[in-house]
């Protein structure tokens, strides 16, 4: 083979990554979370060829599990969630290193079964000592999690060996526990063995903001105050909370979703060209625009928060969230947010980021909106251009992915009237490849060391710092505003945007 053979290159990206000797510890391995992502993501990686032969995957929790009865546990989740089929031969493979630990987290002895587990799948399967611990529990047992891993010596890494941390969000409940808890986690690894998990970054469309960005010359001219009117970030849920009144209770929408996934889109969206794409440089510039995000004075005006109250969905009636399972009839917790920022730099100055999410609204979509200001000046009629719009490209995060740019064009017929249309790119008609799932990705990266989308210690608390005050805000005043399932959140969230003469975008 010649030397400019692509299979020979390391530095060719487009070779399949393919993790090395490693294995995978799931605490919080009945949770939800593991049964419908981790383990399906775990087994796709495996049938797509990029984990390694003697990939190892250990559960850890309290039911009383033989490693079959984990293993047949996995089959299932894989069986009902897995995005690629179901292959005999590699589920063969992947169950030889498969065990279960069963115990507490406080349990000293369970951690240590859980230290010769980990030697003994060494030995057996050859991963090398290299092991991530993914901590899908409540933010309450993060500590002790953390500090047994320290006490049994489970997070040394030795002879060229790594460990390393994946946490999942919500990644405290506001700066203060947030701080508290960086500072347990890096008493015990290094910030190079951290991995906090944004599963929106793990999404393609997501990391197409980059591409669209800095890969090409036609949008980064006009991506700033001088042409731009606003930003709209949507993230809309048609589900209610289902099972997990427990979880979600007294966090809400905005923690849940703002101080994390919208404000990482919006980090993306806003942010300089890094220097370079590796993860230092892309961490740097998303942390400029946290640090520049400035809240308007007047936290009643450009906030809003709600509850989703009984209505009709996909022609289903839904029920009230004050009436769903395990939820406080008196709960103030919001179901919808939307707030108004501005990011306080030379590029932002006075355009507003308009981010908003909810449970229980019109469809499920996620999209950031780039609104352009008008024309500084119309040769036409205002009757031509009475039904244009303002040009927007919106990145169509999900479903439908792609990115949308609307414009104005000229109506056939012989007079002149101009009235919006949009030109389109969708993944499916573009590309033949699939995208992998988000946690397919982060999986994979964690694995290989590459920590390019996992948001850094500063990121998080940015971002608490922002939410903060408007959380503070809403416990002093009243209560989340009532919307119907079904509809797109409460009347107030459309005054906000009319009060700045504009409106949410109907995705
Ligand atoms: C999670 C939130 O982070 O994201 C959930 O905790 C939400 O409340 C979920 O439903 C949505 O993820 P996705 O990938 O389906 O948009």
């Amino acid at each position: 083979m010649s030397s400019s053979n692509p299979l020979r290159d390391p530095a060719d990206r487009r070779l399949p990554r393919i993790a090395g000797p490693s294995g995978l510890v799931i605490f919080g391995v009945t949770g939800d979370l593991s049964r419908k992502k981790l383990m399906p993501a775990v087994y796709d990686l495996a049938n797509r060829g990029l984990l390694p032969p003697g990939f190892s995957l250990v559960g850890f929790a309290r039911r009383e599990w033989a490693n079959e009865d984990f293993a047949q546990e996995v089959h299932d989740a894989v069986k009902e969630h897995a995005r690629t089929p179901f292959r005999e031969e590699v589920w063969q493979q992947l169950v030889q290193g498969m065990r279960f630990v069963q115990g507490t987290f406080d349990d000293d002895d369970a951690f240590e079964r859980l230290r010769s587990t980990i030697d003994e799948l060494d030995k057996a399967q050859g991963t090398g000592g290299n092991f991530a611990f993914y901590l899908s529990v409540p933010p309450s047992a993060f500590p002790v999690v953390i500090k047994q891993l320290k006490k049994h010596r489970l997070a040394e890494q030795s002879n060229g060996s790594w460990r390393r941390a994946v946490i999942e969000k919500p990644f405290g409940h506001d700066l203060k526990s947030a701080e508290e808890l960086n500072s347990v986690v890096h008493e015990v690894f290094a910030p190079d063995q951290v991995f906090r998990i944004d599963h929106y970054l793990g999404k393609e469309t997501v990391q197409n903001i980059l591409a669209l960005r800095f890969a090409n010359q036609m949008f980064e001219p006009i991506w700033n105050r001088s042409f731009v009117d606003h930003v709209q970030i949507t993230m809309a849920e048609d589900i209610g909370i289902g099972g997990r009144a427990g979880y979600y209770d007294g966090i809400g929408a905005a923690r849940d979703v703002i101080q994390n996934h919208l404000l990482q889109l919006m980090a993306l969206t806003a942010m300089e060209e890094p220097a370079s794409f590796d993860a230092d440089a892309l961490a740097a510039e998303k942390t400029k625009v946290l640090g520049a995000v400035k809240l308007p004075k007047d936290l009643g005006r450009s906030t809003v928060r709600g509850q989703y109250a009984e209505g009709w969905q996909g022609g289903e009636q839904a029920v009230g969230y004050l009436q769903e399972d395990g939820i406080d009839p008196k709960s103030k917790t919001d179901t919808y947010a939307a707030i108004k920022v501005e990011v306080d730099n030379r590029r932002w100055a006075g355009v507003p980021f308009y981010l908003r999410t909810g449970k229980r609204l019109g469809r499920r979509v996620t999209e950031i909106a780039v609104v352009f200001q008008r024309a500084p000046h119309s040769p036409f009629d205002h009757t031509a251009t009475e039904e244009l719009g303002q040009n927007a490209i919106v990145i169509r995060v999900q479903p439908d992915e792609g990115i949308t740019v609307r414009f104005g064009s000229k109506v056939p017929g012989t007079s002149m009237e101009i009235r919006d249309v949009s030109m389109d790119f969708a993944y499916g008609e573009s590309f033949t490849e699939s995208s992998p799932e988000a946690y397919e990705r982060l999986i994979l990266d964690v694995l290989l060391g590459d920590s390019n989308l996992f948001p850094r210690t500063e990121e998080v608390e940015l971002s608490w710092k922002i939410l903060d005050p408007i959380e503070e805000y809403w416990d002093k005043h009243g209560k989340p505003a009532q919307y119907p399932a079904g509809t797109w959140g409460p009347v107030e969230a459309d005054e906000m945007l009319e009060a700045d003469g504009r409106s949410w975008r109907r995705p």
